[in-house]
């Protein structure tokens, strides 16, 4: 099995970054998460972030026919982004949105996600675990 983990916007920043909201924990302690799990489940993640949305989309386009699941933390691009909703329609791969704060105890505007839309999970609030629960319940359910 193949999963693509997709990150956006300032996720690259993770441990520098309002440590107070997203937690100590480095972008880096995030690969070594993503490639332990990979391990422990016996099965191909590949990691991307990028700051640009049409990356991101690029990226979503490109994973056509090549991964069966998409796990995505669309970042601030969540509360504004149809062009990834619509990427996420397009190639109809099973997705699970992650975000590691809360995003329904922040301000209002982060309540809305427009990939959630086509996600068929949100996980938020678990930090980095999140990602790793994401996976387990693509492996579980597509493997
Ligand atoms: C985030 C929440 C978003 O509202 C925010 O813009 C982020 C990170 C999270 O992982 O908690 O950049 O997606």
């Amino acid at each position: 099995m193949k999963i693509l983990v997709i990150n956006g916007p300032n996720i690259n920043m993770l441990g520098i970054r309002e440590p107070g909201v997203y937690g100590k924990q480095t972008f880096q302690d995030l690969l070594w998460l993503l490639e332990e799990t990979a391990q422990n489940l016996t099965i191909s993640v590949t990691q991307f972030q990028s700051n640009h949305e049409g990356a991101i989309v690029d990226m979503i386009q490109a994973a056509y026919g090549k991964y069966d699941g998409i796990v995505i933390n669309p970042a601030a691009y969540t509360h504004t982004s149809v062009a990834i909703l619509d990427a996420l329609k397009a190639v109809s791969i099973p997705a699970v949105e992650v975000h590691i704060s809360d995003v329904d105890a922040r301000e209002e505007f982060r309540k809305h996600s427009y990939p959630g839309l086509y996600c068929e999970k949100t996980i938020k609030g678990q930090g980095l675990d999140g990602y790793r629960q994401a996976i387990i319940y693509l492996k579980e359910k597509y493997a």
